[in-house]
């Protein structure tokens, strides 16, 4: 196997390069600016309720964009044990990776306690306090008992995926005005996670080299870490929901609630999931790490895309 030793450093060159600091990107005391949208409409599907008022509507992707903020809190946990776990096996091996997967520990601690900031501001300054899900401890657990080689597949979907969601933003910011700071809280984020995106695909590689015949068998279970992902998904917007309807002071009837359940699941999963396995860097990822690997997720991929055509 070919040297990877320089693209970790170059790894770390990079965090240095992008490294931010949580106090001067979000200080504690941030007060959240409510009278615009934060997420783009393509990724709550908020503007598309016929029933709604615009105030409503509003209320709706605010509740959706603070969820947005906790699930990334939620994610990160297995995320942390999964980078303190690749760092933990170079303990005495190679300095240079162990350093570049430390950097990547600490910056997704880093990247928990800035989403729980904003979801703390949040509560403070929104009509109501959201809820939220609170079981990320057992859901990392069970993540992390799979294999390595599929949670960094896995890892390396939602990583991407967030920068599809930071390009999506950017996009759409030419013709709705976005709230600035959410906008930047994801910019910010995503440039680290990009380092992250490259020692994922880094670390799969070491595996693979080791154990050829790995592959099968963890897309097997990156297939059904997408399923569980898709559970938790379901349980947040069930609980949005009863956040919406407290905020805007009334029960939906209902047919009301059927529509906005599947409407918001289309959205949820669309945003999650399909636009994850859509992302074409993760497609070129994973072509490099085998072409094999490719054709089982586009096998899978229409499963997760019934958002597309309405999107496109
Ligand atoms: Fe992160
Ligand atoms: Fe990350």
């Amino acid at each position: 196997m070919m040297d990877q030793t320089p693209e970790y450093q170059s790894c770390i060159q990079g965090s240095e390069k992008v490294s931010w600091r949580l106090d001067e990107l979000l200080p504690k005391d941030t007060v959240l600016d409510f009278s615009r949208r934060f997420l783009s409409d393509e990724l709550t599907g908020a503007e598309a309720i016929p029933f709604l008022s615009a105030e409503e509507r509003l209320m709706l992707n605010h509740i959706r964009s603070n969820s947005y903020a906790h699930l990334f809190l939620f994610l990160e946990e297995y995320a942390v044990a999964l980078a303190a776990q690749r760092a933990g096996l170079e303990l005495h091996g190679n300095a240079t990776h162990m350093r570049a997967l430390l950097r990547f520990t600490e910056e997704e601690l880093k990247h928990q306690q800035l989403f729980a900031r904003f979801t703390s501001a949040f509560a403070r300054g929104f009509k109501i306090v959201p809820a939220l899900l609170d079981n990320h401890v057992e859901v990392a657990r069970a993540i992390m008992a799979k294999s390595n080689l599929s949670v960094l597949i896995f890892n390396l979907h939602l990583e991407l995926m967030t920068q599809q969601h930071y390009l999506e933003m950017v996009r759409n910011n030419k013709t709705e005005v976005l709230d600035p700071l959410f906008c930047n809280m994801l910019k910010h984020h995503w440039l680290e996670e990009a380092q992250h995106t490259r020692l994922d695909f880094l670390e799969a590689q070491k595996i693979l080299a080791r154990e050829p015949g790995a592959l099968d068998a963890a897309l097997t279970e990156y297939a059904e870490l997408l399923q569980a992902l898709r559970a938790t998904l379901t349980a947040q917007l069930a609980l949005d929901l009863q956040s919406l309807e407290r905020a805007v002071g009334r029960t939906f009837s209902p047919e009301e609630h059927k529509y906005l359940s599947e409407s918001q699941e289309r959205s949820y999963v669309w945003g999650f999931i399909g636009m994850g396995m859509k992302a074409p860097l993760f497609l070129s990822r994973l072509r490099a790490l085998s072409p094999r690997a490719e054709r089982r997720i586009m096998e899978l991929a229409p499963t997760y895309y019934c958002h597309v055509d309405a999107a496109a």
